[in-house]
């Protein structure tokens, strides 16, 4: 069974592995698929499910097939921007937004809302934490927090005003992990895109596909998966990082999730590996800022 763990001191408990519901809310994910995945997913002992306004149906699906199972997972979610009828990032866009996921996904509370990779100059004014802060007050958010990366990620560490981050973290985007994750113990952290969007799924460079930005970086860091294999060595990668609770691996499909969740609780990678990683990413990948 999947370890599950604090998150950081939020008083949650989160699954290592979770699951990155982007790919639930996509078109060509019929119905079915949504409800095998989403409870499939808890039956493997996921218990950290992580959507957002802006992923199409996820969150509408996420309330349509796992409402009579709410008490069961964690629900993280994100927004803050293109609310109608609101200034993205204003008080009354971050009201919206809750109001929206909590109406969504048929709950009364959302556990961690997150907001969705606003700017530093956003975070700087304030406004947008302290309408998360008043969700909280008022017993709709349980945790406020937030995602992103690079520098506007370590000023929202460092403010005090969140309880848990969301970022990039994989073998080919270290950037988070080196100057923010783990800093701060009391944090909880979810590391997105954490098989790095399983780029050696293409032979030829997937220009203009979402993968294209970690290809070329392992292109550069001449990685050997070696007999573990790609998805194991991403996975346990990202898994096991000092600092990371949970994994949210974005998939459409069961089977690979059940996949993902094998690989995981095999434990961090052997110290050979992490050495060659190590290496790699001292060549060439020391100044790739994160992806956002
Ligand atoms: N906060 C943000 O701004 C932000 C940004 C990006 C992502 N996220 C969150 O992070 C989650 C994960 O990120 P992501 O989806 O971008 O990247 P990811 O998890 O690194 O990669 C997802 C891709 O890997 C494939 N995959 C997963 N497991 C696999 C396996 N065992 N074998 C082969 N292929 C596998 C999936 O395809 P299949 O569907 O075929 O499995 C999917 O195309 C998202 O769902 C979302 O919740 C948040």
């Amino acid at each position: 069974m999947i370890e599950q763990r604090p998150f950081g001191s939020t008083g949650l408990t989160v699954s290592r592995i979770g699951l990155g519901a982007g790919q639930v809310g996509e078109r060509d994910v019929t119905e079915p698929q949504a409800e095998r995945l989403l409870r499939g997913a808890l039956d493997l002992g996921v218990t950290l499910v992580d959507t957002a306004l802006s992923y199409g149906a996820s969150e509408e699906r996420i309330g349509r097939h796992l409402h009579d199972r709410r008490g069961d997972f964690v629900l993280s979610s994100k927004g803050g921007s293109g609310v109608e009828g609101h200034e993205d990032w204003s008080a009354g866009a971050v009201r919206a937004s809750v109001e929206q996921t909590l109406r969504r996904t048929r709950s009364e509370r959302v556990d961690v809302f997150f907001l969705h990779s606003c700017s530093l100059e956003v975070l700087e004014r304030g406004e947008a934490q302290d309408a998360l802060d008043a969700e909280v007050e008022a017993g709709r958010v349980v945790v406020a927090g937030y995602s992103g990366d690079n520098e506007a990620l370590a000023y929202a560490a460092s403010s005090s005003r969140f309880g848990a981050l969301e970022c990039s973290v994989n073998v080919a985007d270290r950037w988070n992990l080196h100057h923010v994750v783990g800093q701060d113990p009391a944090l909880g952290v979810i590391a997105k895109r954490p098989v790095a969007n399983a780029p050696w799924r293409f032979d030829e460079r997937p220009t203009g596909h979402y993968a294209e930005l970690y290809w070329e970086r392992l292109q550069q860091l001449r990685l050997d998966p070696g007999p573990l294999g790609w998805t194991a060595l991403a996975l346990r990668f990202t898994a096991h990082a000092p600092g990371v609770h949970s994994s949210i691996v974005g998939t459409a499909h069961l089977d690979h999730l059940r996949e993902n969740v094998e690989a995981a609780s095999a434990g961090p990678l052997p110290p050979e590996v992490v050495a060659h990683l190590d290496e790699a990413w001292d060549r060439v990948g020391a100044d790739w800022p994160s992806s956002t």
